[in-house]
């Protein structure tokens, strides 16, 4: 049995943590180029936005940014060379929005940009690796973020709609696979993912009816562009696996409410209205969506092909906090799971479970376009780097899928491993929180040759494309 014959394997990155060229091309400044370094302890900030609300430009943004990522190279014999010798059948990549429409709100795109998208999806056939884009990961042009809050008001919709045409429209013979928003679900995260700068739920429960309809849009015109296109949602399912800290009612409940919470989105995305449960949560909390006349019908019309989702760890609730527990982000600690250095759960059953509920909840294609291990790498004196942990991750991670298809039934499309050349942590904004199966030489000041070394991972990650994910050993 095992994986279809067409199982599309591959890696995923994003351009804000990858691309690097920033302000070169005439790309303009986006959300993510103002935030500061963070380290597991510590979160990142926005650096440009004072406590009162007002901007002012700070020395991240005008003298220099975060380190570059890994300098997303399509020269020949670069990266995309690599994935070719890993066997990628696709790559996940993002097209940066401010690299076309450098503020967001021009009439015309950005012609280098456009070019330069070209010469990364050339590159990829060049070795048969299919391009899966998304529309929207985690980046917004400064410009909308200025100008009105990025998603927060719904113009923005517009703006993006008008993104989305052009890239459908330029690049429809070169790419069929697309995602609309990263991680939709990750919203409340407010500026990293939307460019919003509050924490006021009723914003940026206004802010997701923003991107829901932009999302339902874009499908629909990607649909009249190209009837062959296949456009999906995004998950971070991770936050939809949710158990409860004891078998207490009080627990297992918390646990359903929070999960439907993120089962919204893709309530919404996947059956195109909006779910009962969640119009009386936002009923109790006073929350009012206001939307515009013809937004039921242009959810209706927009549902997508097939759900993407990232998976990374499980998480807990409990009502009564045990001793331990992180009441800020991650939850209860699981005794029954090791974690990363960064704390992260390392569950692979929890990953068969997530991908069981998922199918079972729309009987939708999967695609899981993110799953992989952060880890701090160390490089021997010989060059090498000896990611064993990495290989178990994957190991375990692929074997639960297997099991999630071959004893769930569920439909599983493909599977892109996070980073796969290392790249900046969106949660951290640190290089040394690694995901690849090659080495980029660069440090978390920006310091490095940015050369590129194969880990052992790379070679464990190629004899499982080769078999089809038949040989994990
Ligand atoms: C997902 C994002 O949340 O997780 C990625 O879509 C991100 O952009 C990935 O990089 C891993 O998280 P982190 O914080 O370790 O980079």
């Amino acid at each position: 049995m095992g994986f279809r014959k067409d199982f599309l394997w591959g890696g995923a990155t994003a351009a804000n943590q990858y691309e690097g060229g920033w302000n070169e091309g005439g790309r303009g400044p986006a959300n993510t180029d103002v935030m500061t370094r963070g380290s597991k302890d510590r979160a990142r900030g926005v650096t440009y936005i004072l406590p009162d609300g007002s901007h002012h430009q700070t020395e991240s943004f005008t003298v220099k940014k975060l380190p570059e990522g890994a300098r997303f190279a399509v020269l020949e014999d670069g990266d995309i060379a690599l994935m070719g010798e890993m066997g990628f059948k696709t790559y996940r990549m993002s097209i940066s929005w401010a690299r076309i429409y450098p503020t967001g709100m021009e009439e015309t795109p950005n012609e280098e940009g456009l070019g330069f998208y070209d010469a990364v999806f050339d590159e990829l056939h060049k070795y048969g690796i299919e391009p899966m884009v998304t529309l929207h990961h985690f980046e917004v042009p400064l410009g909308l973020c200025n100008a009105w809050g990025g998603w927060a008001d719904r113009r923005t919709v517009d703006c993006f709609v008008r993104f989305c045409r052009t890239v459908f429209e330029r690049y429809k013979n070169k790419v069929t696979y697309w995602l609309t928003f990263n991680e939709i679900n990750n919203i409340p995260i407010g500026f990293l993912s939307s460019g919003i700068s509050t924490d006021d739920p009723a914003v940026i429960m206004q802010a997701a009816h923003h991107q829901f309809v932009a999302s339902a849009m874009a499908v629909r015109i990607g649909h009249e562009i190209d009837p062959t296109f296949k456009i999906g949602c995004m998950l971070a399912a991770s936050r939809t696996s949710i158990y409860p800290a004891t078998c207490r009612p009080e627990d297992v409940q918390q646990a359903w409410e929070k999960a439907g919470q993120h089962y919204f989105f893709t309530d919404v995305q996947c059956r195109g209205y909006y779910p009962f449960y969640q119009l009386k949560y936002f009923e109790r909390k006073g929350i009012h969506i206001h939307m515009e006349e013809g937004d039921e019908q242009i959810l209706r019309d927009g549902t997508v092909d097939f759900i993407g989702m990232s998976y990374y760890r499980t998480m807990i609730t409990e009502t009564v906090p045990a001793e331990g527990s992180d009441p800020l982000l991650l939850g209860a600690i699981n005794p029954y799971l090791k974690a990363t250095e960064w704390g992260i759960a390392i569950d692979p059953l929890g990953f068969r479970i997530t991908l069981h509920n998922m199918y079972d909840r729309y009987q939708l294609p999967i695609m899981i376009v993110e799953n992989g291990i952060g880890a701090a790498d160390t490089v021997e004196v010989d060059g090498r780097i000896h990611d064993d942990y990495r290989i178990d991750f994957f190991r375990d991670h692929i074997q639960a899928m297997k099991d999630a298809v071959e004893l769930d039934g569920v439909d599983v499309m493909g599977y892109t491993a996070w980073g796969p050349i290392d790249l900046i942590s969106a949660g951290t904004g640190e290089m040394r929180k690694r995901y690849g199966f090659v080495y980029v030489d660069m440090d978390d000041q920006g310091n490095g040759t940015l050369k590129r070394s194969k880990k052992d991972s790379f070679k464990w990650y190629q004899k499982v494309i080769a078999s089809n994910g038949e040989d994990l050993g």
